[in-house]
């Protein structure tokens, strides 16, 4: 066979009512289903070839190759992206090694996660060229072994992560397309360092923390609400349950052993002037995931009034806005 290629695209997302902690680490399938809105504008772009050439010769498989963003992955990076590989080569049946190349758009070094849109890229792009023909809860459930959240960035606009019963029933699928709400966020960008501890580490520490099960019993609670405002485009229900959420999630961050603090000083300036802009008026609420910035969501004709005010605050280096995007998709 000759090497078969494939390019896929696919958004960040950002979590309004989020997923924290594993009940199983490996399979990563979360303490709580969760309900995200994906970002337009900020994608990934990877193309997967499939490269048979070295096993028809006979010869031991070399390692697969990875390239982000112009620059080639060894280590803990190229690892992880080989061991969700090797279960599309299970899957398909092949044992050829990838050629990985992979670009985010959104400007490198700005501490916004891209794992959840890699490995939705990186699903799509690495099945179709693997000559699998995914439905998407199969593409969904791939995504989310090599990153739990990706698996929310494979449908379109906002999306529901069933927490399941197990690896055949824990998959995210639409509730709402793009043009259902116009809404965006308006990203703050108060740190552009690499956070101390990942995400992947973070979960495996949920548990130390005395509040998290509190957090994980009354997550179906949370979960309808936002799913109610959502589908009645409620604002202010909304806000009030997308802060209580990332305020939950943060709180059980900084109880784990050891504890997680991800805010900043500016952080906490932003967190305050929303809730002081919203008691104004203006549609704003905050949420903040295992990073320093902070995603201010709004409505859509609100996004440049709001980039404005957050450009000003005093620790702001940038603000990205993103209205809600569509799900992951083959390009050529
Ligand atoms: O998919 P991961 O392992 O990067 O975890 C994502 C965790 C949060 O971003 C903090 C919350 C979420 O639901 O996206």
């Amino acid at each position: 066979m000759s090497a078969q290629s494939a390019t896929a695209v696919a958004c960040a997302n950002i979590a309004i009512v989020k997923y924290w902690g594993n009940r199983d680490d490996a399979l990563r399938l979360p303490a709580n289903g969760s309900i995200s809105m994906n970002l337009e504008g900020l994608f990934t772009r990877t193309r997967v070839t499939w490269d048979e050439l070295r096993v028809t010769s006979g010869e031991q498989r070399e390692a697969d190759s990875l390239v982000i963003n112009g620059r080639r992955m060894a280590g803990d990076g190229l690892r992880r992206v080989s061991a969700f590989l090797d279960l599309v080569r299970k899957m398909a049946g092949i044992d050829a090694r990838a050629i990985v190349e992979s670009e985010n758009n959104f400007p490198a070094g700005v501490g916004i996660a891209s794992s959840a849109s890699a490995f939705a890229a990186l699903t799509l792009a690495a099945s179709v060229a693997a000559g699998l023909d995914l439905e998407p809860a199969a593409l969904s459930r791939l995504a989310r072994r090599g990153s739990g959240s990706a698996c929310r960035s494979i449908p379109g606009g906002f999306v529901e992560w069933q927490a399941g019963t197990g690896d055949e029933d824990s998959f995210a699928a639409s509730i709402a397309p793009p043009e259902h709400w116009d809404l965006a966020d308006c990203i703050a960008v108060v740190s552009a360092e690499q956070k101390p501890t990942g995400s992947t580490e973070g979960h495996a520490l949920a548990d130390t923390s005395p509040l998290q099960a509190c957090r994980v019993a009354d997550a179906p609670r949370r979960l309808d609400l936002c799913r109610r405002a959502l589908l009645s485009r409620d604002f202010d229900a909304l806000a009030g349950i997308v802060e209580l959420d990332s305020n939950l999630m943060h709180a059980v961050m900084m109880t784990s052993t050891p504890p997680l603090f991800y805010w900043q000083e500016s952080t906490l300036t932003v967190m305050r002037l929303v809730r002081e802009w919203r008691l104004g008026g203006l549609p704003v609420c905050y949420s903040i995931d295992a990073g320093p910035n902070v995603h201010v969501i709004t409505e859509g004709a609100e996004a440049g009034h709001v980039a404005d005010l957050l450009a000003a605050v005093p620790g702001v280096q940038k603000v990205l806005v993103a209205p809600v995007g569509g799900p992951a998709e083959l390009v050529e």
